[in-house]
């Protein structure tokens, strides 16, 4: 035969038939917005491996909130970054009201009431001394089932103050479990777990922890997982649903868009997916010295995790990319 007869260019011969023919939609509300919020601050202060990211100042933080609602985005992750000197041992200022986490969530919970779905990060990274997302035990290691104990005071208190959604992210086994049952003992039992299902040990997460000031020395890998281990991360996608999740995330996105997809096949609930903080500075840092093109790229990388199966991704770009689909 002369001529092909499968011509799959029929079907990109113009922008409409394009448009006709799309599988993967991006839409503001499959956008998460992370938001810093720092104790202290008189303005906001740059995040330097994070251009464009700040740390927020309680004013600052209301401003921006409402304007990315207004954009459309899908909801508001919320990190409290306290003063050096209220971090201690178990991460106390997490789960104080006057903490600066759960001061930022009342603020928001008053200005925006439902018109959003705040979520906050149920860690104690941010709130600890040593920097590890749990208590630690005598020889220093992270003691799981007292740490579970301490998220179920932060969830409480970060529902107390308005969140919609707590997010444990620290990996500890059985998180997803207690906090259910604390909430629900506290009578929170409308207040929903984004779990951080999947979670590697991964190096993208450096310009965090700048946006954090985290105070960690050394690895997180006896919580974390690693990163060739995908029959793994199925087990612990699974026992946070048996665990009561009504969220499921994977994290960090790009590199681990095959967890992502095996996740969407086995999930009997919505999954998301963190395109973390290395991943924007990868690509700022590209666009900054006009290597590639950014909103093509970012756009991109925002359409193959939705390809990958996340329902919603959550990304330092929410607001912006909100801004370019409307
Ligand atoms: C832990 C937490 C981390 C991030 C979100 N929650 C850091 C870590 O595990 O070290 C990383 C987010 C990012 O890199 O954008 N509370």
């Amino acid at each position: 035969m002369t001529f092909p007869s499968h011509r799959p260019r029929r079907l990109r011969s113009s922008a409409a038939m394009r448009r006709l023919v799309g599988e993967t939609t991006l839409e503001p509300r499959h956008l998460v917005l992370p938001m810093f919020v720092a104790d202290g601050l008189d303005q906001p202060r740059d995040i330097t491996s994070m251009p464009g990211v700040v740390q927020h100042t309680r004013d600052s933080l209301r401003r921006a909130a409402a304007e990315a609602v207004d954009l459309g985005v899908g909801g508001l992750m919320l990190f409290g970054v306290p003063q050096e000197s209220d971090k201690d041992g178990d991460g106390s200022i997490g789960v104080r009201p006057d903490g600066i986490l759960n001061v930022a969530l009342r603020d928001l919970a008053a200005d925006l009431g439902d018109a959003t779905v705040l979520m906050a990060d149920t860690c104690l990274d941010e709130f600890t001394d040593h920097g590890h997302c749990g208590v630690l035990d005598r020889v220093g290691r992270v003691d799981n089932d007292a740490t579970n104990r301490r998220y179920v005071e932060l969830a409480v208190a970060q529902a107390d103050s308005g969140a919609h959604v707590v997010s444990p992210s620290g990996m500890m086994d059985g998180q997803v479990a207690a906090i259910r049952d604390g909430l629900d003992a506290a009578g929170h039992t409308e207040t929903a777990i984004l779990a951080y299902a999947a979670k590697f040990a991964s190096g993208f997460y450096g310009p965090f922890r700048e946006a954090v000031a985290s105070s960690l020395q050394g690895d997180r890998r006896t919580y974390q997982q690693d990163s060739g281990n995908i029959r793994e991360a199925v087990r612990e996608i699974e026992l946070d649903l048996a665990e009561g999740a009504d969220i499921v995330m994977v994290k960090p996105a790009m590199a681990y868009l095959d967890v992502v997809r095996a996740a969407a096949e086995i999930s009997s609930v919505p999954v998301a997916a963190y395109q973390v903080s290395g991943e924007y500075s990868m690509i700022s840092a590209a666009a900054e010295r006009g290597w590639i093109d950014r909103q093509s790229v970012v756009t991109e990388s925002l359409v193959s995790i939705r390809r990958a199966g996340a329902d919603i991704v959550l990304t330092y770009w929410a607001a912006e990319a909100a801004r370019w689909l409307s």
